[in-house]
């Protein structure tokens, strides 16, 4: 028994926030933010406008993309590091907006892996028999926990919901996936605040040491990258796609460079909307699924790293 990517769906919010915007906002630049990032814009979500809102859209797109209706979904896994509230979770307020009644419903947290942690956890469900049809959703409002008047932070980050509809299948599918993490550099990229008797305790915005998880980065994306294609006896000749967490044009190039893989055969979609943490696969797999780049039978390779630090690839046939 195998699970298969059989529809994928993205949002972004309205509003567009340029590199020209920003430099009314902060000091800084858009050669600045182009050179070091790759990023040109990012979308911010509406004040009216939650995590569920935008993962609402997506899905619906997923779900139409793949011929199915949400009371076909037996399991929603959320990814997001920026839920709607405390709890309940994400899940179950898409669920109830997608007027769904009976899918098991809970959140994923890796940061900006969580879309590579629900996808792996949803294969496993489907082929323990324990899901049919699931919705696996990254969303993200990042504008709420980036703090406006710091620049080291606020230029790279953006909102968007990317889903995909991962169904039984009798061929695959998922081929296999990699999952890791690392607590002791939980310092290196972290929102550190917290809730205590009704008030914020700590700094509640993104932190992070930008040269510090540029290496990281590198070096824990090309190891998984690798780990991957051994398990499937694959070499990177093999590989179709790349399709990185979307995070800056320099990682991913300097990741591609590492895996001697040309540019050609990775999915960039950075430059439209920056980094939107656990939605940016699912939002360029859709990207590249509907312009026609991704076509069935190809074999696709999604990898991402995020805060924790967590980690992972996943190799897809579709
Ligand atoms: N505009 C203008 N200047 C800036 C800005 C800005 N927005 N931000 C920093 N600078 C300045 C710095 O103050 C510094 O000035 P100084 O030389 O006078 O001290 C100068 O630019 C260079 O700063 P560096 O931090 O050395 O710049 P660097 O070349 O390392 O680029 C960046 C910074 C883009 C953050 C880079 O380190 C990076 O890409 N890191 C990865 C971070 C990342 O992608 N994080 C996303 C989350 S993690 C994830 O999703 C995996």
């Amino acid at each position: 028994m195998y699970s298969k990517i059989t529809g994928t769906g993205g949002y972004l919010p309205a509003k567009v926030l340029t590199n020209f915007d920003l430099e009314k906002i902060v000091d800084t630049s858009h050669d600045w933010i182009l050179s070091r990032s790759g990023i040109m814009q990012r979308h911010i979500a509406d004040a009216s406008e939650a995590a569920s809102d935008l993962a609402l859209h997506a899905s619906r797109r997923a779900l139409e993309a793949a011929g199915i209706s949400a009371q076909d979904i037996d399991l929603i896994i959320v990814a997001t590091t920026t839920p709607d509230q405390i709890f309940p979770s994400t899940a179950c307020i898409l669920q109830d907006k997608l007027g769904n009644k009976s899918a098991v419903a809970f959140d994923v947290q890796a940061v900006c892996s969580g879309f590579i942690y629900a996808l792996n956890t949803a294969d496993l469900f489907i082929r323990s028999g324990q899901a049919r049809n699931a919705l696996v959703v990254g969303t993200e409002v990042l504008s709420r926990i980036l703090d406006w008047t710091d620049r080291t932070t606020c230029v790279l980050f953006g909102d968007g919901a990317g889903a995909v509809v991962l169904q039984r299948s009798d061929t695959p599918g998922i081929l296999s996936a990699k999952l890791h993490a690392d607590g002791s550099q939980r310092g290196m990229l972290a929102a550190k605040g917290s809730i205590r008797n009704g008030s914020i305790q700590g700094n509640p915005f993104i932190s992070m040491d930008g040269q510090g998880v540029f290496k990281f980065a590198v070096k824990v994306l090309s190891e998984v990258v690798e780990e991957v294609l051994m398990e499937n006896k694959m070499t990177h000749a093999d590989i179709d796609w790349l399709v990185p967490h979307q995070a800056n044009l320099r990682i991913m190039e300097a990741t591609a460079k590492k895996l001697n893989l040309s540019l050609d055969k990775v999915v960039i979609t950075v430059a439209k909307h920056g980094n939107t943490s656990a939605a940016s696969i699912p939002l360029a797999l859709d990207t590249a699924v509907r312009d026609g780049r991704i076509k069935a039978g190809q074999h696709v390779l999604c990898e991402a790293v995020g805060g924790g630090f967590t980690w992972g690839a996943i190799l897809i046939k579709w």
